[in-house]
């Protein structure tokens, strides 16, 4: 799939693409499918959240499940990335986020390519994330909250916050956050399961507890240009792959078959 150039207008001056319908009800299902069963398992990936027993997140399940080992290199995801990062990719992370029902915990306002830099050695912004809704995300479960335009600031000032978050993140601080806002704003992306939401590597973000009765289940996947590797191995290989192989697009129904 091809982002019109609309869309990469957009994701040039806003640090971000929303695409309603990016994936079928069919489809959804299919990935929301194998959740019960990764969820249950006790492995270095999936890690819970601080209150229990509730998933927050469940990282490189690509690697181990074969559903999601199609989905990221499905065409309507891996495509879009290739074009907005010009070039090959690779997996750097991989993530499942719970954000449960009444358990889903803050995630602080940080740059994603603030981390990849100071802990992996990434050498440049040229990594994005993609996101899929596996469940409606509304205002009152938890969205991602985003600053647009922020991705245009590089790297900002952080700290290595090693309390609050399931894993190491640098995250802002309140000064830093609050210029931000002031000149781009907050949004929220919401929609139904199967909106896709891409966004820039730099581009602050952070999301709010799940107060609702309703879960809040998204997947992350972090594309990087090969020849941006990561040069520092610092972090679990679970956490910032060293699999550098640039990915092929499969068929169009790959989830289907
Ligand atoms: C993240 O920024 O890595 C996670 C945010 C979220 O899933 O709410
Ligand atoms: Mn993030």
């Amino acid at each position: 799939m091809q982002l019109d150039d609309a869309q990469l207008k957009q994701f040039d001056e806003e640090g971000f693409i929303f695409v309603p319908d990016l994936f079928s009800a069919e489809e959804v299902a299919v990935l929301k499918g194998e959740i019960p069963d990764i969820f249950a398992q006790r492995r270095p990936e999936v890690i819970r959240e601080a209150s229990g027993e509730a998933v927050r997140t469940a990282f490189a399940t690509h690697t181990y499940n074969d559903v999601y080992r199609r989905f990221v290199s499905h065409p309507r995801i891996l495509e879009p990335a290739q074009q907005l990062l010009d070039g090959e990719v690779y997996i750097h992370q991989f993530k499942l986020n719970g954000k449960a029902a009444f358990d889903g915990e803050v995630w602080q306002w940080h740059q994603d390519y603030g981390t990849w830099q100071r802990d992996d050695g990434m050498p440049e912004a040229r990594a994005m994330n993609l996101a899929v809704f596996l469940d409606e995300v509304n205002e009152f479960n938890g969205p991602l909250y985003i600053v647009p335009k922020s991705h245009k600031a590089g790297v900002l000032e952080a700290d290595h916050d090693v309390v609050t978050t399931s894993y190491p993140l640098w995250t802002l601080d309140e000064q830093t956050v609050a210029g931000m806002v002031e000149r781009g704003g907050i949004a929220a992306p919401k929609g139904p399961p199967g909106s896709g939401f891409f966004f820039h590597g730099t581009l602050v973000h952070g999301s709010p507890p799940n107060m609702s009765p309703w879960d809040r289940l998204i997947v992350y996947v972090t594309y990087n240009r090969t020849d941006n590797a990561i040069r520092r191995f610092k972090r679990p290989e679970y956490i910032a792959h060293r699999d550098f192989t640039p990915l092929s697009a499969l068929s169009e129904d790959c989830l289907l078959k």
